[in-house]
């Protein structure tokens, strides 16, 4: 669209008549006439009336605010010189990892470390809470304050909306809706030559131009301790001494230094101390839990770990029943986990993997997996609300 397109645009928005536009413009009528039959051409919009419904909303649609973090980052130096470099050379790059990891954490700094590379074009969608794949487009439509009206092929206005600028979208907590991320991504980028797309999903969502980050535990020794500590001090306590650092690294090193698992435990430091922290890390799924918080999803490590588990087909939530043998309970798709994590009366683990005839109820189930140890297997084979893989 031309600068001249977008004026006449802007002030079809604000309903102004032809002969109004032309006198503001310094155009002849005819000419803003020539104008509005291009844009209507241009936007595949039949009739002149729905041209200025199209440009009133395009009006209104301002994007998305920038999230603000309100807690302090800690350390990650190297992984955000390596994201911000990949991302500046690459179209796409997808931050894996498991949930609690620090993949959002990273993707926001990383974000606003390079915005100054996109001129400020920079738009965040949290797909946490789009349920459904049929959602995303208008989620980041509205992220992107693309106007999003009924009826129209809102694929089509991202295109245009985000057109031939340097961009930079960020698409975080992907892991649920994983392949329609995927089918978007494919058609933005190509459609859109400047746009750059920074990813975060417990699955990877195997494009064959995607960089896969893959994210770990903060280290244990130094930035791991450095967010206990705060953490820790930020809830009451007292900055620990010399002895009691090298505690903190051992439990920093025993949650392998996921940053949820961390902030969690830390937190409970003041109330408990650290002795009972110490000793509470052998029952994590009543240790690490937080209070209200808005997301679900970072409430308590089982909950996060839980997410993962659900994303996984039944046949894999089977095999990591079998294959990590700590306990932990998480609900499974339809009666489906029951395969080789029958236990006897005696709390035995049953060596049978034919499928129970009875499906279990859906519900808690008792899993030979502590949340950790699951975690530690990684993201989970990509699967999602919209069935395929
Ligand atoms: N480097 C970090 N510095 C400070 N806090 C962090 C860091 N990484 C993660 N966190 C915190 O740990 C929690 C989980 O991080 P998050 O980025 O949401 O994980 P993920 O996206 O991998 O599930 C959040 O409360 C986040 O603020
Ligand atoms: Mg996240």
């Amino acid at each position: 669209m031309s600068v001249r397109e977008a004026e006449v645009l802007a002030l079809l928005g604000e309903h102004l008549t032809h002969a109004e536009i032309a006198g503001r413009l310094f155009l002849s009528v005819r000419t803003v006439e020539s104008h509005a039959a291009w844009l209507r051409r241009k936007l595949a919009i039949p009739g002149h009336r729905e041209l200025v419904r199209y440009a009133a909303a395009q009006r209104g649609a301002t994007p998305a605010p920038l999230p603000l973090p309100l807690t302090s980052f800690v350390g990650r130096a190297r992984e955000l010189s390596d994201l911000a470099g990949r991302l500046l050379a690459h179209r796409l790059v997808s931050v894996v990892g498991p949930g609690g990891a620090g993949k959002t954490r990273l993707a926001q700094t990383v974000m606003s470390h390079v915005q100054d590379r996109f001129a400020g074009r920079v738009s965040y969608v949290d797909l946490a809470p789009v349920s459904e794949p049929a959602g995303l487009p208008a989620a980041v439509a509205e992220a992107c304050g693309v106007a999003d009206l009924p009826g129209r092929d809102t694929v089509a206005a991202l295109l245009r909306g985000l057109g031939e600028q340097p961009t930079l979208l960020v698409l975080d907590n992907c892991e649920h809706v994983v392949n329609a991320v995927a089918l978007l991504v494919e058609s933005l980028v190509s459609g859109c030559p400047l746009l750059h797309v920074l990813v975060t999903s417990r699955a990877r969502l195997v494009l064959p131009f995607e960089q896969v980050f893959t994210l770990g535990g903060l280290s244990a020794g130094g930035d791991a301790v450095e967010l206990f500590v705060q953490r820790a001090v930020s809830a009451g306590w007292q900055a620990p001494d010399g002895a009691q650092l090298a505690r903190i690294a051992e439990v920093c090193r025993s949650l392998d230094g996921l940053a949820l698992a961390i902030e969690l435990a830390a937190v409970r430091v003041p109330a408990l101390g650290l002795e009972v922290v110490e000793r509470g890390l052998a029952d994590h799924e009543a240790l690490l839990v937080s209070g209200p918080r808005v997301g679900h999803r970072h409430r308590s490590m089982h909950d996060t770990l839980e997410l993962s588990f659900r994303l996984l087909a039944s046949a894999e939530q089977a095999v990591l029943c079998r294959v990590f043998g700590v306990r932990g309970r998480f609900h499974g798709r339809r009666g489906n986990v029951r395969r080789g994590v029958r236990r006897g009366q005696d709390g035995r683990r049953s060596r049978s993997t034919r499928p129970a005839r009875r499906p279990e109820p859906r519900g808690a189930r008792r899993l030979d997996a502590g949340p950790l140890a699951a975690a530690r297997a990684g993201p989970p084979v990509r699967r999602c609300a919209d069935g395929r893989r």
